[in-house]
């Protein structure tokens, strides 16, 4: 089964989300009635909850085609321009990691939201003048886990902003069934609950987990996902019962041990573990403060008593 067929093509079999789902699924019906782009749409929130799977599921509800990029790969303005002016009418235009956009490409998108144009600068000079281009109307998602590093200008050119949440244990168990089927593999539901516990609230790490899961059951079992064989597998692979890795442990622990359990800044952390800041803050950290592990203040980040039981050490006392 090729990878992409995973992904849901179609809001009725997409899970979760129930508020952007519900929401979307209005604005996608009431552009196709009056046979228009679909206004701009912006995503957020931490990775792998479904921007890039929603995405093309709301190219594929309009019936429309989707073409993807990101902010990263549009290098000059004519590489953007490039893209617009092969749209087609009403067509679905993905920007994923859209914080990340050049600041003179932003500038080209700003006509093309807004009015559907394109202005080019012909000549240099005195002699230069100003044209402006007309461009097929079209919807444009943008995708980021970092919102807050959005410009004022484009984050308010987009007519419908949707934050994506965390997943619940039961949707994540109701989708790593999904995949499990859809992977022609047996799974028992306490697996499946298994890993939606330990999934840290993201189908992507879910799915990730079923396919580890399978490995260990396929060459220790019998090929069938049983509850044992996938805490077995887990442990193996070093995921905890709260979904925790190996960098969340690291993490954690240089808070209480090296820090007293802070407030220590995240570059501080991310050196003594060796990990990218960017990557701690936007994969790692998120999760941490939805489960009350974490605490950012303004002098830093600061354990907390559940972390410290959890990890079955004391709460550091600040002298
Ligand atoms: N696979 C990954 N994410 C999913 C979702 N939200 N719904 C159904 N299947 C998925």
């Amino acid at each position: 089964v090729a990878e992409f067929s995973l992904r849901p093509r179609y809001l009725a079999e997409y899970i979760g989300q129930a508020q952007a789902k519900e929401n979307l699924k209005i604005y996608i019906e009431a552009a196709k009635m009056r046979r228009e782009a679909l206004d701009h749409v912006l995503l957020y929130g931490p990775p792998g909850l479904g921007k890039t799977t929603l995405s093309n599921i709301i190219a594929n509800e309009l019936g429309v085609n989707l073409r993807t990029t990101s902010g990263p790969a549009i290098e000059r303005p004519g590489d953007l321009a490039a893209i617009l002016t092969n749209l087609q009418e009403n067509d679905v235009l993905f920007i994923d990691e859209i914080h990340r956009l050049h600041r003179t490409v932003e500038e080209v998108l700003y006509p093309a939201m807004e009015d559907y144009a394109l202005d080019i600068i012909i000549g240099k000079g005195p002699s230069a003048r100003s044209v402006r281009l007309d461009l097929p109307p079209f919807t444009l998602i943008g995708a980021t886990t970092r919102v807050g590093l959005l410009s004022a200008p484009l984050r308010d050119r987009f007519g419908v902003v949707s934050r994506l949440e965390y997943y619940t244990v039961d949707e994540l168990s109701y989708i790593v069934s999904r995949t499990a089927d859809l992977l022609q593999v047996s799974i028992v539901g306490e697996a499946a609950r298994e890993i939606g516990m330990r999934s840290r609230g993201t189908p992507r790490i879910a799915n990730r987990l079923l396919k580890r899961v399978r490995d260990f059951a396929q060459v220790k079992g019998d090929g069938i996902i049983t509850q044992e064989i996938t805490q077995q597998a887990l442990m193996s692979i070093q995921v905890d019962p709260l979904g925790l890795d190996e960098i969340d442990h690291k993490m954690l622990r240089a808070i209480i041990l090296s820090f007293q359990g802070g407030p220590v800044g995240l570059d501080t952390i991310a050196a003594s573990i060796g990990e990218e800041s960017q990557t701690i803050e936007d994969v790692y950290e998120p999760y941490l403060l939805q489960i009350g592990f974490l605490q950012r203040t303004p002098r830093g980040r600061m354990i907390t008593p559940s972390a410290c039981k959890h990890l079955g050490l004391p709460m550091p006392s600040r002298s």
